[in-house]
């Protein structure tokens, strides 16, 4: 479809800036236009927080493994030093792309003229460079870039200036410290690629009003006793409460309950998105994580897994039981992933129109006008790694 004029005129957007209950959706061009991409590669994904995964991936010192942010290729490696770190898998000899996969590894040479670098990203080796005048290898190690852990999660900043970790998450902790969540543990994980927008995903991920028709035949009937919606910092969240777990599918039981759970935790579920891609529901056992990785306007990798205190996932029943949980997502997360490429298709249509939320998507709501805080804000230069 064509772009309007400027798709960045924030009067296109009146309508989403409504109270929910008066509110349109998005247009459909947020979902399609690579105009829109772009943008939001340069304001959210390259100057938010963005989840690069659990730091039980790389467990050891010298454990790493390669990893793209939109596109941008990144080592990320716990160094010799016991540090974790982000480092650009670019060299700084001719710039070839330097790993690939994961591994464990003392040093990482480049494929192209052994330039050797240390997990720290220190150039340590340049053979052929002993001729060349004031040439030191201190200037041309690999970028550092930001890394901050949070949660067991490890996140990366593309910008210098991004306000830290902690600032960025707001009060979450309050609402989620008590599940212990750097110390749970898993043990699968599903890896997708969907043609679809990466917003298509996490939208489907906030809202309930889908329930009763994509999943009619797995977690359709959802009792809960309260819910309420909020979050302050870039995150947002529901709160249920309710009977019983919301792991498993209904009528199946579970493990026991998280011991060390408080407050509403206690009493039923936190389904969480933390912009701009980390999703997860706290439930009473278990965690279930979501990671949203937008390759391109119209394809978005998905990486699903859930995990457990390690007294869950010590119990001599682990095994047999936790099949139930991946029962329970193997029923459920294969309708959205279906139901996220209906909507994309239909999206790219050109006679797609902005169309009215319901009230029972206010957190539909929020991702949108989150998403154009950033899209639309005046300053919205590019990031930059390197001071
Ligand atoms: S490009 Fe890496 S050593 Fe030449
Ligand atoms: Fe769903």
């Amino acid at each position: 479809m064509h772009d309007p004029i400027d798709i960045f005129d924030p009067a296109l957007y009146a309508a989403v800036r409504r109270p929910v209950d008066e509110a349109e959706t998005l247009p459909p061009w947020c979902y399609t236009s690579e105009a829109f991409w772009r943008r939001e590669v340069e304001t959210i994904f390259t100057r938010g927080w963005y989840t690069v995964g659990r730091a039980e991936r790389i467990p050891n010192p010298g454990d790493y493994f390669a990893f793209e942010v939109v596109g941008i290729p990144l080592i990320i490696v716990h160094g010799l030093d016991g540090r974790l770190r982000a480092l650009s898998n670019s060299c700084r000899h001719r710039g070839a792309k330097i790993v690939e996969g994961d591994g464990n590894t003392r040093s990482f040479r480049c494929p192209y003229h052994s330039w050797l670098y240390d997990t720290a990203g220190c150039l340590r080796g340049a053979g052929g460079m002993e001729h060349s005048k004031n040439f030191s290898p201190d200037g041309y190690g690999l970028l550092d870039i930001r890394l901050e852990s949070w949660g067991g999660f490890m996140f990366v900043n593309l910008d210098r200036n991004a306000m830290d970790l902690r600032t960025w998450l707001g009060d979450l902790d309050t609402r989620v410290s008590s599940y212990g969540m750097d110390k749970l543990k898993g043990k699968r994980s599903t890896v997708v690629t969907l043609n679809c927008n990466w917003k298509v995903y996490m939208e489907n991920a906030m809202e309930e009003y889908h329930l009763p028709t994509v999943h009619r035949a797995s977690i359709n009937k959802l009792e809960m006793t309260h819910r309420e919606e909020g979050g302050r910092g870039q995150y947002c969240v529901i709160v249920e409460e309710h009977e019983g777990t919301r792991a498993v599918l209904p009528g199946e039981k579970g493990f026991p309950f998280i011991r060390t759970l408080e407050g509403a935790a206690a009493r039923g579920t936190n389904y969480v998105q933390i912009y701009p891609n980390l999703n997860f529901a706290a439930t009473k056992d278990c965690v279930i994580w979501l990671e949203i990785h937008p390759l391109a306007v119209d394809r978005t990798r998905l990486v699903l897994s859930v995990m457990f205190p390690e007294e869950t996932v010590a119990r001599p029943d682990f095994d047999e039981v936790v099949e139930r949980y991946y029962r329970r997502l193997d029923k459920s997360a294969p309708e959205d992933f279906a139901i996220a490429e209906v909507q994309q298709k239909g999206l790219a249509s050109p006679l797609a129109r902005a169309g009215r939320l319901s009230t029972e998507e206010p957190l539909v709501h929020h991702i949108a006008n989150w998403v154009l805080d950033r899209v639309l804000a005046p300053s919205s230069k590019p990031a930059r790694a390197v001071a």
